[in-house]
């Protein structure tokens, strides 16, 4: 009796939030995830290079870290539909200009993140400061042409 009220609830929270996801997002909604992800990719590698450069000890999270950022990597390029360049957002009109050339910062940031991954899940040191170089160039690559300066 218990258990199935709670089935029936949980039932229904999954519907009502299946229904949510059908609804139209927002812009600024959209901005907010995108940011949000950004956000936690940012997360993930200053956790990584804590841990790579040895000022903290969890070597054992060290994998954990680069799978978020690889994951993440690959949904990089659903973070930018048309209509997100304005309002609350550092994003530069520019990204909507030169669809081709961003394109390929976004192929870049998806394609070094997974070489981090793998090289750190092949223990592999030298492969791994080097994919984790190409990560921060590629972060920093794609803010230097498409994000406002920060004051
Ligand atoms: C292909 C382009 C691109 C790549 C690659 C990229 N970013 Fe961004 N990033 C942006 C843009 C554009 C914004 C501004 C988003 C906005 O304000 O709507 C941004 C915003 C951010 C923000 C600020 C979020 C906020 O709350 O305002 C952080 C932090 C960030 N990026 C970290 C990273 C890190 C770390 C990486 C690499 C692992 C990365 N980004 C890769 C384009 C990129």
């Amino acid at each position: 009796m218990r258990r199935s009220r709670l089935t029936t609830l949980l039932t229904l929270a999954t519907l009502a939030f299946a229904g949510n996801s059908l609804a139209a997002t927002t812009p600024a909604d959209a901005i907010k995830y995108r940011k949000a992800v950004m956000s936690a990719m940012a997360a993930h590698t200053s956790a990584f290079s804590l841990i790579s450069f040895g000022r903290v000890e969890h070597q054992g999270h060290m994998l954990a870290h680069v799978d978020a950022l690889a994951v993440l990597g690959t949904q990089l390029k659903v973070l930018f539909p048309a209509g997100t360049g304005t309002g609350d957002t550092d994003a530069l009109p520019l990204i909507w200009q030169e669809q081709a050339r961003f394109g390929e910062l976004l192929t870049a940031s998806e394609k070094s993140t997974a070489d981090l991954r793998a090289a750190v899940a092949a223990g592999d040191k030298a492969a791994t400061m080097k994919a984790f170089k190409a990560v921060g160039d590629s972060c920093k690559g794609c803010h230097d042409r498409y994000r406002k300066e920060n004051d």
